[in-house]
């Protein structure tokens, strides 16, 4: 009999072709809806791989019915929304798609960095509403962003792609880390520099880590308030790192310039959120890793982790490699 696979969300059919010759796949047939929990708890009861979506809580409840499970393939780089812990006590393996999705990433976070400095969400409703009179000298003018200091938190391999875009903008480089990157601080001169210096510096601070207990609300008010009160904050990483009441507030009170937002709290943002009414918010609805071939990507890739998961081999982007090193994994014998 062949491995059961559960993907959670309509694929594109090349990849689904590549899985289903080795497993007997089950497809919520949705593109755009994700698979309700109450679906998603009957279909993992007899399942021995999971593809799925960081659009799913994949919790110890929901670990626990799911008796045969062997691997959870995440199709990102992000894996908060699996209880990583639990995971590995029950010895399932969970892989992410890192590497993928790097360049793009990056492209987005400097795209967003230089719409919210430049002002170019708010000038095009201001040319399409019909504000557009005449040229003015202080009309819808911005931040530079040549020649300013871009403060990157978290240089992992999309903070230090980011850290070439801004190089090639001529700008200053600093960053704040868990580690310090020596490798990195010579090959693209950017500063190591505490998080409290960074705020303090920096014209443009971008969030890039990842989402864990360590992180979450790492941006708060005290945070804010070290900015400077022209500075831009850009997260592209998780919302919940930047505490969304506080940096409304920064907003409002004029503490820091312009803030742009790929990520939420509560993702999809609700419509009625504070922050959506403040035209010096540039809001994406999570795209950072958006292009047409990346994600085409992330998904082979996904689906590569979970099949050699499947097939005795050691998946190339496990999270809890803990669990093959001691031959612990439900899928090692
Ligand atoms: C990830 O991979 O974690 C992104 O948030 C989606 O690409």
């Amino acid at each position: 009999m062949k491995p059961k696979v559960y993907i959670t969300r309509k694929l594109p059919d090349q990849i689904v072709n590549g899985l289903s010759g080795n497993f007997e796949v089950t497809m919520w047939q949705d593109e755009t809806t994700p698979v309700p929990r109450e679906v998603l708890e009957k279909e993992i009861v007899e399942v021995d791989g999971l593809f799925c979506l960081l659009t799913e809580q994949i919790d110890e409840s929901l670990m626990e019915k799911a008796t045969n499970l062997k691997i959870i393939a995440n199709m990102a780089v992000g894996y908060n929304n699996i209880d990583l812990q639990s995971a590995t006590d029950k010895g399932i393996m969970v892989t992410n798609t890192p590497g993928v999705l790097t360049e793009t990433t990056a492209d987005l976070t400097f795209a967003l960095l230089l719409a919210t400095a430049r002002r170019l969400v708010e000038a095009t409703g201001y040319l399409k509403s019909g504000q557009w009179k005449t040229w003015s000298p202080m009309q819808l003018t911005g931040q530079d962003v040549h020649g300013a200091t871009i403060g990157i938190i978290g240089l992992g391999r999309i903070g230090k792609a980011l850290a070439k875009r801004a190089k090639g903008f001529d700008m200053n480089l600093v960053y704040y880390n868990r580690s310090r990157k020596l490798e990195e601080e010579k090959e693209l001169g950017i500063e190591f520099v505490s998080l409290e210096e960074l705020l303090k510096i920096s014209d443009f601070v971008c969030v890039l880590v990842p989402l864990t207990s360590q992180t979450s609300y790492m941006i708060g008010a005290e945070q804010l308030t070290l900015m400077k009160k022209t500075a831009v904050l850009i997260n592209t990483a998780r919302g919940d790192i930047v505490d969304e009441r506080a940096l409304y507030q920064a907003l409002v009170n004029q503490e820091i310039w312009a803030a742009g937002l790929d990520v939420f709290e509560e993702e999809p943002v609700p419509l009625d959120h504070p922050l959506l009414t403040l035209p010096n918010v540039v809001t994406l609805p999570h795209i950072g890793s958006a292009s047409i071939a990346t994600r085409m990507k992330m998904a082979s890739l996904a689906a590569e982790n979970l099949m050699a998961g499947l097939t005795g081999a050691l998946p190339g982007n496990l999270v809890n490699p803990e669990l093959t090193s001691v031959q612990k994994g439900r899928g090692h014998s």
